[in-house]
């Protein structure tokens, strides 16, 4: 089978974008990154794409007057280049509704937090300042709504007594390392789809065990 043309989305870092290109340097990865597409000039992402010889291009939102101009000019390049997944990677744009529409079911996002907790911004201050034990990351199929959508692949990650947000948002972003190649191949593979909008699997096992943060004494 064709491998899944998918183009990734990027604003900045692209810490995301590295570990989907490592995934796709596998022989045996059943996608491959045909466009990187980033709204700042400056994104260090772009120079990861550069050097992976994927094909960029820099479509800069200020550059247009309404958000349906901006969006059709993705769409556009999406288009050219035969995409057939978007993955957003860090893209701190919103994505108009009929851009998402247009692209139903075929745009996925990866958010740092356990959706539906903690949609939005400085979703690691809000969580240590929440106090809870246990956050994580997600993989989602992009809805109108910011950070809505059909859920494909989480991890649960510890939060610890010393974290601050960096400290917190690095131990995450291994996790999203993992977690983003994994739903590009399960989607890739065909054994993702969103039935009822809800992510139905044919072939993936689900997990087993327990996260339990502190550790249970009693289970030493
Ligand atoms: C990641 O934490 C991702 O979950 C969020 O933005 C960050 C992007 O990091 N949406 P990078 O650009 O992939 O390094």
């Amino acid at each position: 089978m064709a491998d899944l043309k998918a183009a990734v989305l990027i604003s900045g870092r692209g810490s995301n974008l590295q570990a989907l290109i490592e995934a796709c340097a596998n022989p045996d990865y059943p996608a491959e990154i045909v466009l990187v597409i980033s709204n700042k000039p400056k994104a260090m992402g772009l120079k990861r794409a550069r050097k992976a010889g994927i094909d960029v291009r820099i479509i800069d939102h200020r550059d247009f007057d309404s958000r349906e101009d901006y969006d059709e000019s993705i769409t556009q390049a999406l288009e050219a280049a035969g995409t057939e997944l978007v993955c957003l990677a860090g893209f701190m744009r919103v994505l108009g509704e009929s851009f998402v529409e247009r692209w139903r079911d075929r745009v996925i996002n990866i958010h740092p937090s356990l959706l539906p907790a903690f949609k939005g911004l400085n979703t690691h201050e809000r969580a240590i300042d929440a106090g809870i034990r246990i956050t994580g990351c997600t993989v989602h199929f992009v809805r109108p709504a910011m950070d809505d959508g059909p859920i494909i692949v989480q991890a649960a990650v510890p939060v610890l007594p010393e974290d601050d947000a960096k400290i917190l948002a690095d131990r995450i972003l291994v996790a999203e390392h993992k977690c983003y190649p994994m739903a590009v191949r399960l989607i890739a593979e065909g054994r993702a789809r969103v039935v009822n909008e809800k992510v139905s699997f044919d072939g993936a096992e689900p997990a087993e065990g327990l996260l339990i943060n502190p550790r249970d004494d009693t289970a030493r």
